[in-house]
């Protein structure tokens, strides 16, 4: 295990990894092959795999083997992948374009959009269950199938998206704005940090400040999502610009102004940094990628 590896080159070693294990897991499947087809069309479009990274990186500060990592990996990335896939349809965010590709739904149509969201939903939860023994005991199984459904269900992303959606063309505030942030976007993010402190057996200081350290960077991250859809590059973030102001979405440069959006984004940043410090773990990696949160163009 090399300690001070680069992220580069550790976000290419672990992708490797997980690419192959998506592909094996849906091929096993015994299912129609055009359902197959819709859920790795997803699944392989391109996505920054930035919750399997924070995953691995997580196991990583704690001097874990990462492959132990693999299945909650995919697990996570097929739960996000999901959410893309329904929060484009005609009856959400009406989006024709994901990572530079026509949505879900605009090459297999809407039922079978639904469905291929309903299959990767599902199947996330059969990987967990599947995980080797030697990767997890039950204990830790259970653990993490609880906290994945907990991240993902009514009290976490499906939550906020409902709040997302019944805000629109509403003037909400920073309470109401947060809550959606948080849910809809940093659970899962907060999910994929803390399934490796699960993993690493985290004491109760370190998974307390591992937490609070993937909450701030879930606000950072989908705060820098809304500045995107202003004034990003359409060719590199590869979907459409504009497409929350088209839907009257309350964002955090719509409420605060871009400069104001900026600045909270900036202080979940510090504040994620600090309980990352705080954690008091290896982790050069994980800090990097709070870096790559709030530069990245795409
Ligand atoms: C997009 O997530 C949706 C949000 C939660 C903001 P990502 O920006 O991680 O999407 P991909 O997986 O890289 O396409
Ligand atoms: C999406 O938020 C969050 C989830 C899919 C859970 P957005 O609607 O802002 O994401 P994009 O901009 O379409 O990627
Ligand atoms: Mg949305
Ligand atoms: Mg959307
Ligand atoms: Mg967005």
């Amino acid at each position: 295990m090399v300690s001070n590896q680069s992220l580069a080159s550790f976000s290419k070693e672990h992708n490797n990894l997980l690419e192959s294990q998506l592909e094996v897991f849906i091929q096993q499947l015994q299912a129609p092959n055009n359902l197959k087809e819709s859920m790795l069309y997803s699944l392989k479009a391109g996505g920054k795999r930035i919750r399997p990274l924070l995953l691995f990186a997580t196991l990583r500060a704690f001097g874990i083997d990462t492959k132990v990592g693999a299945y909650p990996a995919a697990a996570i990335e097929m739960i996000h992948t999901y959410s893309l896939i329904h929060d484009d349809l005609p009856s959400m965010d009406d989006d024709d374009l994901r990572r530079g590709k026509p949505t879900n739904h605009k090459v297999f149509g809407e039922a079978m959009a639904i469905l291929a969201g309903d299959g990767l939903l599902t199947y996330s939860f059969e990987v967990l269950s599947q995980m080797p023994d030697h990767d997890a005991d039950s204990r830790m199984k259970i653990a993490l199938i609880n906290l994945l459904a907990k991240s993902a269900g009514a009290e976490g992303m499906v939550g906020g998206q409902v709040a997302d959606i019944e805000g629109e063309g509403k003037q909400l505030n920073l309470e109401d704005l947060e809550y959606i942030h948080l849910h809809k976007t940093g659970k899962l993010l907060v999910c994929s940090v803390m399934s490796g402190a699960i993993l690493a057996k985290a004491n109760e200081d370190q998974a307390k400040n591992l937490e609070a350290f993937a909450r701030h960077l879930g606000m950072a991250f989908q705060i820098r999502d809304d500045i995107l859809d202003v004034e990003g590059n359409q060719e590199l973030i590869g979907k459409p610009l504009g497409s929350d102001t088209e839907n009257l979405k309350s964002t955090y440069p719509a409420l605060l102004t871009m400069e104001g959006a900026k600045a909270a984004m900036n202080q979940h940043y510090e504040a994620a940094k600090q309980h990352l410090r705080l954690a008091d773990l290896d982790s050069a990696l994980l800090g990097e990628i709070a870096d790559l949160v709030v530069a990245r163009e795409y």
